[in-house]
């Protein structure tokens, strides 16, 4: 299985994960500080910034890009209960 590389640029942690796994679980693996609400993609509480790597992460949801619209979020923001991870390196920063 294809392993992503996942980097919180707040504790300068990085870990590697399998793809298909939520930015949220990689937080909890990381110790990194995302805050979440609902982990079901509508809450908003879990933004988190790209830093780099956007292209490593699957395409945002429908539900997820109607949450991000609703938000007024950046391009480069995503949720990270939705966010799932495919490969290669990604950067990514707690907004909280
Ligand atoms: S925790 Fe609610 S949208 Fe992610």
């Amino acid at each position: 299985m294809p392993k992503a590389k996942v980097t919180f640029a707040d504790n300068g942690v990085t870990v590697t994960v399998s793809a298909g796994t939520r930015l949220i679980e990689v937080s909890e693996q990381a110790g990194a500080s995302i805050v979440y609400g609902c982990r079901e993609g509508e809450c908003g509480t879990c933004l988190i910034k790209i830093v780099s790597g956007g292209e490593n992460l699957a395409e945002a949801s429908v539900l997820e890009d109607e949450v991000l619209k609703n938000m007024l979020a950046h391009r480069d923001q995503r949720l990270a209960c939705q966010a799932q991870v495919l490969g290669g390196e990604i950067i990514v920063k707690p907004l909280t």
